[in-house]
């Protein structure tokens, strides 16, 4: 799955929220300016009312209303609202106005005027109304006042309170937005210097990137890619010298074949050249065997190709490999055996496990003087599969044991060919099944193999 990129995933995080924010405020601040309107509109109506009341009186016996002209002059503003007013007597007479402006219902009772909305000569209007006695009337008599107002006014300054703080959250938005970007530019301009870095390297060169330029949060990342620059290092290192003591190997063996060759080619002596050619033959066959071993010690290398995972029945490959290696054994005078103890199975690669298996028993056999034992036994517990290799020999004294493992060691004064490998197919076939190695002193004097697997 692709990420997407940074800046995109913070703006969404940040922004999405803040515009979420923005919304809410709007609205209430769309309603906040509202009411603020309303209460302006109204106190406006209330003092017209007041003032058109105010100038109610009765002369001669007959109530008049004169409504002042400040009464409706309050309410020029600017914005061509229209204003309509009434009076009416609790007889039911209208004393000034327009006759058909809507009353509230039910007719007001308190000395305060009420207010109400309703529509007019197809405008919508605000009104308020008050209903008070008429001081100095005989039988009792109310005056109901009203005015009304159509909204024009009372938009605008909805609409000019609203706007203003409309527009400085858009600010406040696109500044969130603006900074993230820029931020976000700055916090990863080290990233990318360390990029730079990466990618100005050259081939060959894996000495750790400097930590001291980027952000705290960044320092793990260099500290893992210098730990894994200097595993890529240390393993270059080891690939060198494999092929330096492998083309050293090969050297010997093959310089050795040229000159048997050139003698035999020079001899006129039959019995001469047969020796020499006998010698190249067992030179062919030393090289032969060393690029074996080299091939399948790049096999049982992690990663060298997919391993198979089968099971492995620890005697059965025991029996097959004592087959193969019987000959030997005979050639050597040496007393081969097989103790099957219990079964034992493992998990792993068959055929590398068999190379394994090949390896413990010929070093056995060949570094066994004549006339000696070479013992296999297996067995298993609950958790492990166990092969043993053990022989008659010389053994492998403790301060060597650990180097028997490396590429290309022999333990000095070792007789015979050989070129140090087998013991590290070993052990490459053992880590990579998950096992143990242990070397030790067998019960006849010469070297104890344990192998110790995982059970199957
Ligand atoms: N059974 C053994 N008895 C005594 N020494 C041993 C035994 N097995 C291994 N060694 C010592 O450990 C060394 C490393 O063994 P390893 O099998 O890795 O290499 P090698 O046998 O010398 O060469 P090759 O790659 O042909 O097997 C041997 O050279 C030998 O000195
Ligand atoms: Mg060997």
């Amino acid at each position: 799955m692709r990420m997407d990129s940074l800046r995109l995933q913070l703006l969404r995080w940040l922004l999405l929220p803040l515009a979420g924010l923005v919304a809410v405020n709007v609205f209430t601040s769309w309603r906040q300016a509202s009411a603020t309107a309303d209460l302006v509109t109204d106190r406006t109506l209330d003092a017209s009312v007041r003032a058109i009341a105010e100038d109610v009186r009765i002369d001669r016996g007959v109530i008049d209303a004169i409504v002042p002209p400040v009464a409706l002059e309050m309410f020029d503003t600017g914005h061509r609202d229209r204003v309509f007013y009434r009076v009416d007597t609790s007889a039911g007479r209208l004393l000034t106005g327009y006759p058909d402006l809507p009353l509230p219902e039910p007719l007001p009772k308190a000395s305060a005027p009420v207010h109400f909305t309703g529509s007019y000569r197809g405008s919508d209007l605000r009104l308020a109304a008050l209903s008070y006695p008429l001081v100095g009337a005989t039988d009792g008599a109310r005056v109901t006042v009203v005015v009304g107002v159509t909204l024009a006014g009372h938009a605008a300054m909805v609409r000019e309170l609203w706007v203003g703080n409309f527009g400085q959250q858009l600010i406040l938005l696109v500044a969130a937005g603006v900074l993230v970007i820029i931020g976000l530019g700055r916090g990863l301009a080290p990233l990318m210097r360390l990029r730079e870095a990466v990618m100005e390297k050259g081939r060959d060169d894996l000495s750790p990137l400097p930590d001291h330029a980027v952000q705290s949060e960044l320092r793990p990342l260099v500290a893992a890619l210098n730990t894994y620059m200097g595993r890529v290092a240390g393993q270059m290192a080891a690939q060198r010298r494999f092929v330096a003591n492998a083309a050293h190997q090969l050297r010997t063996p093959l310089a050795l074949l040229s000159t048997q060759v050139a003698f035999a080619r020079r001899t006129g002596e039959a019995a001469e050249r047969a020796e020499a050619l006998a010698g190249a033959e067992e030179s062919t066959r030393r090289l032969a065997r060393l690029a074996a071993q080299l091939l399948t010690l790049s096999r049982a290398e992690p990663g060298s190709r997919r391993p198979r995972d089968e099971d492995i029945d620890l005697a059965q490959s025991a029996r097959q490999v004592l087959e193969g290696l019987a000959h030997l054994a005979v050639e050597r005078d040496i007393d081969l055996g097989l103790d099957v103890n219990a079964p034992a199975v493992t998990r792993g690669d068959g055929a590398m496990m068999r190379e394994a298996v090949v390896n413990l028993v010929e070093n056995a056999l060949r570094y066994t003087p004549r006339g000696g034992t070479v013992t296999v036994t297996v067995e298993g517990t609950a958790d492990e599969a166990v092969l043993v290799v053990e022989d008659s020999g010389p053994g492998i004294p403790p301060e060597e044991r650990d180097k028997a493992f490396e590429r290309f060691y022999r333990v000095p004064g070792t007789p015979g060919e050989g070129s140090g490998i087998g013991l590290s197919i070993v052990r490459e076939v053992v880590d990579g099944a998950g096992g143990r190695l242990l070397l030790g002193t067998a019960a006849a004097g010469g070297l104890r193999v344990e192998m110790r697997l995982p059970a199957a």
